[in-house]
This record gives structure tokens, sequence and C-alpha cells, in this order.
């Protein structure tokens, strides 16, 4: 077997080996969840909190658990409206960045530096981020004045503030696309962002999520967020034992996104309490990752537990309809987020757009968290390692 630093180019279509799915492969809407009942059902008195997995706590208390429809009324807590200092500085950096000549890979700190919005603002932004509610939103980049390259290096830009790049799909993609490429969901490879159907509540494989909105569909393509910490204290008061569940391991589908000599799937646990901090990763795909040999099949607590999150969240998810223009960031690691299916138009420069960036955000480079060794490696969430060779791309439109 050649060592793993010489790998080839990395292939740019998925695994073909595994021909048949005996699972559903996207993400939600589960028809599964239908057939479970509410988990909370008949339950009226709080359990026993020393049911609780050791390490974990009765509640979460702080801004982590906040409630949406209260957080909806007071949009400038979680709006940033950018000024007209702020706009200049950015207009300034991509002007000159772009009259540079460097290619996107240099986008960076040095190269896009911001000393007054990053002394200025950013660093109440990452506190929300990381120590506050977990997400916040820019308002008000020009986006439909810039040519698609500025809106680029604009997002770029100011996401090499908060982390660095990762790979978000097989192909490299580190300027990633949320925009429909007319895919059928069914077909092997094909993940949620490139379809136009509903998105259940999930998180993204990395620290940090961040999606810039360039085009708005026709109609529909609502968004949502939801917090992680409220849900978890609702599950953690009325059903100790389905944190027990998240606790545990679970098997996440590759969906053929995996390297050469990688396993199909990933194994962890959902949940993890480290350094005073509860830490949820998405077990995403975990629907189809019976369709691999050596994993085992759903368990029904963890189909109910994910009742449990999915309707929680849409209890207390805050609702927005992104603007072209508006640039949102969320903490994966304590907010979930969804999308409503949505009608796009025609012409094919006229539909849905968004631009998605995947961050790896650790100290001391970064605010950031201090996460468990699992959880603070490239590999935990793509298969395609840099530390493989393979390489980061940045494509202007999805492909
Ligand atoms: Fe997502």
């Amino acid at each position: 077997m050649a060592p793993v630093a010489t790998l080839p180019t990395p292939a740019r279509t998925p695994n073909p080996e595994v021909k048949s799915l005996k699972g559903r492969v996207h993400q939600g809407p589960w028809s599964e969840l239908n057939d479970i009942p509410d988990p909370f059902e008949g339950i009226t008195e709080p359990a026993d909190p020393s049911l609780l997995p050791e390490g974990f706590p009765a509640q979460i208390e702080g801004p982590g658990a906040w409630d949406g429809p209260e957080l909806e009324k007071r949009p400038e807590e979680w709006i940033h409206v950018l000024t007209a200092e702020e706009l200049a500085e950015i207009e300034q950096n991509v002007e000159s960045f772009e009259n540079s000549g460097r290619p996107f890979s240099e986008i960076n700190k040095e190269t896009f530096p911001l000393s007054f919005f990053s002394s200025k603002t950013l660093p109440g932004l990452t506190d929300e981020l990381f120590d506050g509610r977990g997400f916040f939103l820019l308002r008000g980049l020009p986006v439909e004045k810039w040519s698609r390259e500025q809106s680029a290096i604009a997002f770029l830009g100011i996401g090499s503030h908060i982390g660095l790049r990762t790979p978000q799909n097989f192909k490299g993609h580190v300027l990633g696309h949320v925009k429909d490429l007319g895919y059928d969901i069914k077909e092997v490879g094909v993940r949620p962002y490139q379809t136009r159907i509903t998105q259940s509540f999930h998180t993204d494989n990395s620290h940090v999520v961040a999606l810039l909105s360039l085009k708005q569909a026709k109609s529909g393509g609502e968004s949502a967020i939801a917090p992680f910490y409220t849900i978890y204290n609702h599950i953690a008061k009325y059903r100790p034992d389905l944190i027990h569940t998240l606790a545990q391991d679970w098997y996440g589908d590759w969906k053929n996104e995996h390297g050469p000599n990688e396993k199909p799937y990933r194994k962890l646990p959902a949940l993890f309490s480290h350094k005073g901090k509860i830490i949820y990763t998405n077990p995403g795909f975990f629907a189809s990752a019976p369709r691999h040999e050596g994993v085992p099949p759903v368990r029904r607590a963890q189909w109910e537990v994910s009742k449990a999150i999915q309707s929680l969240a849409q209890e207390h998810a805050i609702r927005m309809l992104m603007q072209p223009g508006d640039y949102q960031y969320v903490n994966n690691m304590k907010v979930l987020h969804s999308r409503e299916s949505f009608e796009d138009y025609e012409d094919v420069n006229e539909k849905r757009h968004l631009l998605r960036l995947w961050l790896r955000c650790c100290p001391p480079e970064f605010k950031g968290w201090e996460y468990p060794e699992i959880l603070d490696t490239e590999r935990v969430y793509s298969t395609f390692s840099t530390a493989d060779g393979f390489e980061h791309t940045y494509p202007l439109e999805a492909e």
C-alpha cells in the first residue's frame, strides 16, 4: 500500500464501490420519525438528574439556552448592520486583494487586514459565537453591486479572521456553494445543499459554518437556526436516558465521499462533556450508515432522540429569510440549522445561491473552544484531509 502522503490527485467522483443503498441517504425530513411516538408523551414529572451520564449537567444555564420566538422580537441583538466605516474598510480590502492578482488560497488575515473591524466589532461577535448565543448575522455587504469574485474575496477575507478554511466535500471545495443543481437526493453522492429539498435540523461537519446570501429563491427557502442547549435542557430534564444515547457512539455514512484508504463511515459520540462545555456533533447520515459492513442497525433510542431534537428545534428556532448580502455565522457545536424547500427562478443566474465556509476555530490563533482530541482534527470532518495532499479548491460557481 502506498504511503498516505503520496496519494495521487483526489478522485473527483464519489467512490463507486457501494452500488446499493439500504437506508435513506439524506438528512430529512425522515419518514422514519413519523413512526416514532412523541418521546415525552405521558411524562409529567422531571426525572431524577442523577440518571444523567457522569459529567453532564442537569441544565445548561447561560446565553446559549435561548428561545427563538423570543429572540426574533429582538433582531438588533443578533443582527449587526455593517457601518459605513466597516464597509469602507472591507471594500478597500476587496479592491486591493483583487488588484494584487493573488489566488484565493492566499486570502488570510495578513492579505485581508481588517484593523478597524477586527479590533472594534469582531471580538464582540466572536464572543457571541463561542460564549454566547452561538450565532450572529452581518447585514449589508453590497453583493448585488459586486462581481462574484469580489463577493468571494470579501466572504473569504472576513472568514479568515474567524477560523481556518476546511474542505466541504470530496472535490476539496473550501469556497462552497449552496445551490440547487437539479440533482436527485436519492442518487449516491448527492448532498442536500445541491438540491431544493427541505433539510431537517442538523449541524455541519466543522466547528463553524458561515453562509453569504447572494440570491434569494423565487419563493420559500426560509432558514432556521435552533439552540442545542435549550433542546438539551428539555431532554435532560425528562428523558435523561436519551442523553446517554447521544453520548454513545453513532455511525455516520460518508456517502461515498471517503478517501481510498478510509472506512466508508465514521464513528463517534454525538455529545461530549469536555472541560466544562457540552459539545454537540451532528450524527449525520446515521440512517444510511448500516448499509456498510460492520455498522450495527440504528437503535430505537437513536430515532427517539432524533425525533426529540427535531421537534424541540422546531419549537425553539429562529426563522429568517436571508437577504442578498446577509452573512451568517453559526457555531456547529451548539446551534443547529435547517432550510425549507423552495421554488427557483428559471434563469440560472437568478437561482437561490449562497456561498458557504466551513471553519476550524482553535485557540490561540482564533477565538474558539478547546475540543476533545477527536473533534480537533480535520479527519473527523472530512476524510479528504489536506494531510493526504488533497487540494483546496475555490470554484466561483456551484459544481
Ligand atoms: Fe448544513
